[in-house]
């Protein structure tokens, strides 16, 4: 099996037993709240019928929250994830919070997934767009996601970059498995050029440590968290 395939299957059996033993908005668990950033952006986008695209959407830690806030402005969620029982639990997630009307969720790549030219005010990428195959399809995502976006629309990218696993006994390191493993400079590089025309609202880094054991082995994941957002046709 190459790297890819190493890496999509390790994401796709950690989120699926995860998804099956946590409860959403429960403590225990990263899915126990979203993620403000997310919440504080939807604040900054005051329109009616307001469409949003959670794009790796999860069992919709994030979707939810925000279709609760639009839901009374006749706005939708847009939700797409990998997995099918992803998107089974976001769906019984959405019943139970009462706002079924206003998500639509949908199992498909990301890579794949068409985005719409000019349809969304506010589109999420949490933790989605360093599952993607390669640095060109990143770019093309992107770039999508642009001119999927209305005028004065946000984007809140988040991504881990720079991930790594450290031995602690040993101190040796190696590069962790995930499918697009960017430095934090290039993505930021990346990011930069192409919103060079947008107005580049957050662009921060934060160090994220989680200790595991690994084959009986003391382990720790190291990454950069970068958290990048930019308002379209701002100057
Ligand atoms: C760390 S979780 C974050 C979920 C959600 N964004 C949140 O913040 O709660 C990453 C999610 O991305 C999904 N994912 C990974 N690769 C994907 C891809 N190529 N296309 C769509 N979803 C993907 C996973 O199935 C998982 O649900």
């Amino acid at each position: 099996m190459n790297i890819f395939d190493r890496a999509r299957e390790k994401e796709k059996s950690y989120h699926e037993k995860l998804y099956e033993e946590a409860v959403l908005f429960e403590p225990g668990s990263w899915l126990a709240k979203p993620v403000q950033t997310v919440l504080d952006h939807l604040d900054l986008l005051p329109f009616p019928d307001i469409r949003v695209l959670d794009l790796g959407c999860g069992v919709g830690r994030n979707s939810i929250p925000v279709a609760q806030r639009i839901r009374s402005a006749n706005g939708k969620v847009i939700c797409v994830d990998l997995l099918p029982s992803a998107i089974d639990k976001l769906v019984q997630y959405a019943a139970l919070y009462g706002v079924s009307s206003s998500i639509e969720a949908l199992a498909a790549d990301v890579e794949q997934y068409e985005i719409a030219e000019a349809s969304y005010h506010y589109i999420i990428a949490c933790s989605c767009l360093e599952h993607l195959s390669s640095e060109e399809a990143f770019v093309c995502k992107v770039k999508q996601m642009q001119a999927g976006t209305v005028d004065q629309g946000i984007h809140c990218i988040m991504m881990s970059t720079e991930v790594k696993e450290i031995d602690r006994e040993t101190g040796f390191e190696e590069k962790g498995l995930i499918e697009l493993n960017l430095s934090t400079d290039r993505a930021f590089s990346i990011l930069d050029e192409l919103y060079s025309e947008w107005e580049v609202l957050t662009r921060r880094q934060v160090q994220q440590d989680i200790q595991e054991v690994k084959d009986g082995r003391e382990v720790l994941f190291r990454s950069q968290w970068m958290t990048f957002t930019a308002r379209k046709g701002g100057d």
